[in-house]
């Protein structure tokens, strides 16, 4: 069994860009830097992901789901605190004029250095003294500087600055925009949280890792309103439970950590906050953060706008609930379900066997189906097209090649189940099925295919 540091990442990016779950972005104009389109494959996943994100977070814990909007107002931006502390700290090679981000300097050249809780000038001193060459080019350091990571934009056909306006950074200040309009809707008492599932936006100096790091990408976000001393309690819950979705997706627990941030890297508004971690090939990298932001967002808001966004308890008092929020990058998630699922085994003859061994539930395709020869496409037809329009397993078909080479393919595209048509089918209504993992096959009735697949849904 591969564990994720012998892993080559190049080796599975280059897999998922050959076999069409990542598409690089403008790619006949030359590309953007570090931007990706998804294909069908990782579509599927996204959305089996999605699903069980509502599942999970909205619909077993009662909580309501919004769909704000990406460009708003932009006083939230400077209620949020983000017009003023949403940046990164560039740093300039004067030689070649490439900018970077000074942490990500530091982090590949001094591991042992902890940048989370070093201040910009120490970063910048490192860096100017000690960092003579890097990415391939000699350098001369300008000064370090803060960068603010919106992107900004116009509104409506007027160019001046009061029509400047930002794409949202996150989904959640939606939500707290609409704390009170849920709260009248839907008579909701406390506890209880708003989630939304929605694109994002960050003008990253250097967007780097493949669809780690990107400038669009998407969040599942829940913002859980609670009072203040069930906050920690709360806080924990959320831990553990992003913890079990994780799992429950598949992620390998040995390739997952909890961090709590330290008081120096905690971010403008955060009480507490934890990162859940994933051993990715290239270090342990933030997946997912679940924080205390106390009542900083309700209470800028209300600063800001002079409206109430008060809660009235049932004794008639006010307060202003506290939220706990876990945040999930869908992109990042998906990165390492994929990475957590790359493997090459050797088999008995010494071939090599690519495969995904990704979890039945988030499989681009569940099923793929095969007539053993092209005389037996109209039966494997007819089964597919049953399987396709009547069921919600996701099926594809395929008569090209040999079975060997369309098992691997299936295999290497993370098909949990093969089922062959053969020339007994005709007769008796039997199939062979094949398992992507144990690669072992059995006979089964054609009836029972889909009573046979429900068995691994969760
Ligand atoms: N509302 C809180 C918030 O946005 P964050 O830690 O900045 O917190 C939450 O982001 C999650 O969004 C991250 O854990 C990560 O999964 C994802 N994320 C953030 N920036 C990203 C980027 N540039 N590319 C891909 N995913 C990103």
């Amino acid at each position: 069994m591969q564990n994720n540091n012998s892993k080559n990442i190049q080796e599975i990016i280059n897999h998922l860009k050959v076999s069409g779950f990542v598409y690089q972005n403008s790619e006949i104009y030359g590309g953007l830097v570090n931007t990706w389109d998804y294909g069908d494959l990782a579509v599927n996943m996204m959305t089996a992901i999605k699903k069980y994100w509502v599942r999970e977070f909205i619909k077993k814990e009662k909580n309501f789901q919004i769909d704000s909007k990406i460009i708003m107002n932009p006083s939230v931006w400077r209620a949020s605190g983000h017009t003023d502390n949403f940046s990164d700290f560039l740093i300039e090679n004067k030689i070649n004029q490439k900018r970077y981000r000074a942490d990500h300097i530091v982090k590949d050249l001094f591991p042992e250095i902890n940048v989370e809780k070093a201040t910009f000038e120490e970063l910048e001193k490192i860096i100017v003294d000690r960092v003579k060459e890097y990415d391939n080019a000699k350098c001369d350091w300008g000064t370090i500087r803060p960068f603010n990571l919106m992107f900004k934009t116009q509104l409506g056909a007027i160019d001046s600055a009061t029509s400047t306006t930002y794409l949202r950074p996150e989904t959640a200040q939606g939500i707290f925009l609409n704390f009170k309009n849920v709260c009248r809707t839907s008579r909701a008492k406390l506890p209880f949280g708003i989630g939304q599932i929605g694109k994002s936006f960050r003008n990253e100096i250097t967007p780097r890792d493949f669809i780690f790091r990107t400038r669009e990408f998407e969040q599942m976000e829940l913002e859980f309103f609670c009072k203040e001393n069930e906050a920690d309690k709360f806080y924990h819950y959320w831990i553990e439970k992003c913890v079990n979705f994780v799992k429950m997706l598949g992620l390998n627990s040995e390739n997952i950590r909890i961090r709590p941030h330290e008081k120096e890297e905690l971010s403008h508004y955060s009480k507490g906050t934890s990162d859940i971690e994933y051993l990715f090939p290239f270090g342990w990298g933030e997946l997912l953060g679940i924080a205390n932001r106390g009542n900083y967002d309700l209470s800028q808001h209300m600063k800001f706008s002079q409206e109430s966004l008060e809660y009235l308890n049932e004794d008639g008092s006010k307060i202003i609930p506290y939220v706990i929020e876990p945040s999930i990058g869908l992109d990042r998630l998906l990165f390492a379900l994929l990475i957590d699922a790359y493997h090459v085994e050797k088999l008995a003859d010494d071939d090599l066997r690519t495969l995904l061994k990704l979890d039945y539930n988030i499989a681009p395709n569940q099923l793929a189906i095969f007539p053993l020869t092209k005389k037996l496409a109209d039966k494997a037809k007819e089964i597919y097209e049953n399987i396709l329009i009547n069921s919600d397993i996701r099926v594809v078909y395929d008569e090209s090649g040999s079975i060997g080479k369309r098992y691997r393919r299936q295999d290497a595209l993370g098909t949990p189940f093969a089922i062959t048509i053969d020339f007994d089918t005709l007769e008796n209504n039997i199939v062979t099925i094949r398992n992507r993992d144990t690669m072992q096959q059995e006979k089964i009735n054609i009836n029972e295919i889909e009573t046979y697949l429900n068995k691994f849904e969760k």
